[in-house]
């Protein structure tokens, strides 16, 4: 794992471990790919700019997460069936997490139950809610999860219809993924993969595994089957009050609907395109942050997520008004190249990163991020 130098190593490791329908599950988008390469490259874009002679010899990183105290600006966000990846799967990204001293978010699709994550995880520890057509599912899980000292909520919002990512088709992809006629030349070139997954419990969503009895099908029909498309602002206000907690909504992409987020008792908007998974139009998500953050106005949290695949991409979105980031597959690659060592690689790249750049820009401080680091004629906050 030492020998990664970059989230891409780790990205390039993973490519070599897995079939390629798993790795092609978390690496692609939907449609034709254009909003998952705009979040990179519109992210690559924005400029810093430096105040210099400013003593740096003390560099500060930690931020609120959900309420909780984050080391990084950067933690873990919700990502379904982990144990695909590495047969360790949660418990060895909620681990990872721990000893970095960041949040940990569990997804509703996660391999690995809710109170075991809860026992790995110390610390700020997230749920991730897709609302389930029966609501009485819903209120007994988030019981369970406060139960098991989960401190925030996720209620993710664009997801109404699962989106089209055409790789995981193509590949005949399915979760739990199977070995036949169609995904024999991928899977059996793949043997220590191959051996993880025949002698390993099952995979499936360990949290509802009533609710999604007789489904192995693919990831999209699932979704589109098992949740409900009625979703609306009461049922967020509903989530919130019967939460009483931190509660942040996942997915938004506008001003207007992130005052409607604080209307509806949310402490948190958190900026997402679900990293280009779902509506392919989207704008890069870090063309939305600014008109977002400025709505917010400091009476909430703005979280941000898409794109991150260096530290300095963290930093920008926080000079740009967001109050944490948010990774995906930077952590997913590095589980599927090392199972706990590889999320503890990634982690470290991203955190020596941030510390370098908080650095190189005269801001010891990740409270201190402003417009004013951001070059003329970026968007500003
Ligand atoms: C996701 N994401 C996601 N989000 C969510 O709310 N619930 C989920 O179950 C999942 N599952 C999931 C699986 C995989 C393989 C990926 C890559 C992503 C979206 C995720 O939380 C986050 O919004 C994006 O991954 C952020 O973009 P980057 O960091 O991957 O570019
Ligand atoms: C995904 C869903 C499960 O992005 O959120 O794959």
């Amino acid at each position: 794992m030492q020998q990664a130098i970059t989230i891409a190593d780790l990205r390039a490791i993973a490519r070599r471990r897995l079939p390629r329908m798993v790795f092609d599950y978390i690496d692609g988008g939907a449609d034709d790919e254009v909003a998952l390469g705009l979040n990179e490259a519109r992210l690559r874009e924005v400029k810093l700019v430096p105040d210099v002679l400013v003593d740096v010899s003390a560099v500060r990183t930690g931020v609120t997460v959900l309420g909780q105290p984050s080391a990084l600006p950067v933690f873990i966000s919700p990502t379904a069936a982990s144990r695909m990846f590495h047969t360790a799967g949660e418990l060895a990204v909620a681990r990872a997490a721990a000893a970095a001293g960041i949040p940990y978010s569990l997804s509703t699709l996660g391999s690995t139950t809710i109170e075991s994550v809860g026992a790995a995880h110390p610390g700020g520890r997230n749920f991730q809610v897709y609302v389930w057509k029966d609501r009485g599912v819903v209120r007994e899980t988030l019981a369970r999860a406060k139960a098991a000292g989960f401190t925030g909520l996720i209620l993710t919002v664009d997801v109404p219809v699962a989106g089209n990512r055409e790789r995981d088709p193509r590949n005949h992809f399915t979760i739990p993924p199977q070995v036949n006629w169609h995904t024999a030349t991928q899977t059996l070139a793949r043997p220590a993969w191959l051996w993880d997954l025949a002698t390993s419990a099952p995979i499936r969503p360990e949290n509802f595994i009533e609710a999604s009895k007789g489904h192995s099908g693919g990831v999209m029909e699932f979704l589109d089957r098992q949740f409900d498309r009625a979703v609306t602002w009461e049922d967020a206000a509903w989530m919130a009050r019967e939460w009483g907690g931190p509660f942040a909504i996942k997915g938004v992409a506008t001003a207007a609907d992130a005052r409607r987020c604080l209307d509806c008792g949310a402490t948190a908007v958190w900026v997402s395109n679900h990293g280009g998974r779902q509506l392919d139009a989207s704008p890069a998500t870090i063309d939305l942050l600014p008109a977002v953050a400025e709505a917010v106005a400091g009476r909430a949290e703005v979280i941000f997520d898409g794109g991150i695949r260096r530290g300095q991409d963290a930093v920008k979105a926080l000079a740009l008004g967001a109050t944490s980031c948010a990774i995906g597959r930077a952590y997913l690659w590095g589980l599927a190249a090392g199972g706990e060592a590889g999320v503890r690689r990634a982690l470290a790249i991203l955190e020596a990163d941030i510390r370098r750049t908080l650095a190189l820009i005269g801001c010891p401080d990740v409270a201190g991020l402003s417009g004013r680091f951001i070059a003329q004629g970026q968007p500003r906050r």
